[in-house]
């Protein structure tokens, strides 16, 4: 098949490397010359475990094709995916401008008579009725001879996991009116495992809302739970364990730790909210939620400021989670703009996320390439990201290095029993320090 992807973030490029895999012809389309001529050359912007090789084997294989011009993409395409952003607003709407000009453009860019059906298909996270939308200005702008289709075609990938995901999601979300559009996406979908969830617009957007609200939920829900245990000297660890062994409940995707970062989850949760109350519903469960998510930040830097031996502390790991180089609402920036409010020295380390971390603060902070360099002489050392290299560092070299022994850690990572063996003074998330 032909098909486009407009936007190439996590969703459009990951999706586009991974159906040209199998074969397709792939368009990508962007917005910026000095981007696409990187992804031309095989640089795919975005750090994504195995994504470049890919990138380069389709782009050599002549099978992924990325341009500035809607022209040819559209006029060759069935399927056009638009994954473009839907950032917050300030007032936590989702910002649909990207989605609305793109639909514009593709009608105004589909040529006159165009015999076979073109389905416009949206990637991108949307509010209820947002399709309907894209099928009105389709409608008002396409050449009346040339046929559309409009369908839903919700993203569950994660980052850092995202070409896994891609290839064995847990379900395929089609929803569409039509019955052309949906066999066109299952024929497109053939390849990749899951099971298959036909379905209407509307609760095709509305699935992928309520699957991140979910996983918001749990998060939330495991971490005010460590809240009791730090004040009844519960371990929040052992309780979730066997909360979690009840099979209606399960313990995946419910550590406790500084909260839910990303593009994804705080975003969505917000504009589920605003969506609850422009439908007159009263969303304040979800507002708890994102309550507690925030509370969680903030009663870890009480922790700091209360037991903190000195001003001069180092930060472990600055990315939302492991495995990706994206710090987009990711706790770490929490901490550095209170602990630097709070007038204190910082030292920071991330595997990649550095070069990203400097263009927010500069000569504010020292950056570090090494994590045992970054903790020379600190008075404490604080975890935001739980990468593997800091499970099974060298925590007696660690110890030598600081200037006091005291670790902050914020995703649980050690346990407390060898933290108080090695003398550290271990702070961490719903355990006792010990
Ligand atoms: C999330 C969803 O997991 C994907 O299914 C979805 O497709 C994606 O959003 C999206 O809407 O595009 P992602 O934002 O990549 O994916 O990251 P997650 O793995 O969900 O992690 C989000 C945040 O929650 C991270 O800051 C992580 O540290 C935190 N988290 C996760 C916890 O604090 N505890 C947990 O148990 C799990």
């Amino acid at each position: 098949m032909t098909i486009t992807f407009i936007g190439h973030g996590y969703v459009g490029l990951v999706s586009a490397c991974v159906f040209a895999d199998f074969g397709n012809t792939v368009w990508v389309i962007g917005h910026t010359q000095e981007k696409i001529d990187r992804l031309k050359k095989g640089d795919p912007i975005i750090y994504e475990p195995g994504l470049e090789e890919l990138l380069k084997k389709n782009l050599k294989a002549g099978r992924l094709n990325f341009t500035l011009s809607y022209k040819e993409p559209i006029a060759s395409s069935e399927i056009v995916f638009i994954s473009v952003g839907t950032p917050p607003k300030n007032n936590g709407e989702a910002d649909l401008s990207a989605v609305f000009n793109v639909a514009r453009k593709i009608a105004e860019t589909l040529p006159n008579n165009k015999k076979n059906l073109t389905v416009i298909s949206c990637k991108s996270t949307v509010p209820v009725g947002t399709n309907k939308k894209i099928e009105k200005i389709l409608e008002k702008h396409k050449p009346k001879n040339t046929p559309v289709a409009v369908a839903s075609c919700p993203e569950f990938l994660r980052e850092g996991t995202a070409l896994y995901d891609t290839l064995n999601p847990d379900r395929v979300v089609i929803g569409s009116e039509s019955k052309k559009a949906i066999d066109l996406l299952l024929k497109l979908h053939e390849p990749i495992s899951g099971k298959r969830v036909i379905t209407d617009l509307a609760s095709a957007e509305l699935i992928k809302y309520a699957a991140n609200a979910m996983l918001a939920t749990k998060i939330s829900f495991a971490n005010l739970i460590s809240f009791y245990c730090e004040k009844t000297g519960a371990d929040v660890e052992a309780v979730l364990d066997a909360v979690g062994l009840d099979k209606r409940i399960g313990r995946v995707f419910m550590n406790p730790g500084l909260g839910y970062g990303g593009s994804c989850l705080p975003k969505d949760i917000k504009a589920l909210i605003k969506i609850g109350q422009s439908l007159g519903i009263n969303a304040s469960f979800f507002e708890e939620v994102d309550i507690i998510n925030q509370l969680v930040k903030e009663n870890f830097i009480n922790k700091i400021l209360k037991h903190a031996p000195g001003k001069k502390l180092a930060i472990w790991g600055l990315t939302f989670k492991p495995g990706t180089d994206d710090i987009r609402f990711a706790p770490s920036l929490f901490f550095i703009d209170k602990l630097l409010q709070y007038k204190f020295s910082l030292s920071v380390y991330d595997p990649i996320a550095i070069n990203n971390v400097k263009k927010l603060y500069r000569e504010k902070i020292k950056y570090y390439s090494n994590p045992y360099n970054c903790i020379k002489n600190v008075n404490a050392l604080i975890i935001t990201t739980e990468w593997n290299e800091f499970k099974q560092i060298d925590l007696d070299k660690v110890k030598r290095l600081m200037k006091h022994p005291f670790i902050f850690d914020g995703r649980n990572i050690y346990s407390p029993e060898t933290m108080k063996k090695l003398q550290f003074k271990y702070y961490s998330i719903g355990r006792k320090s010990l």
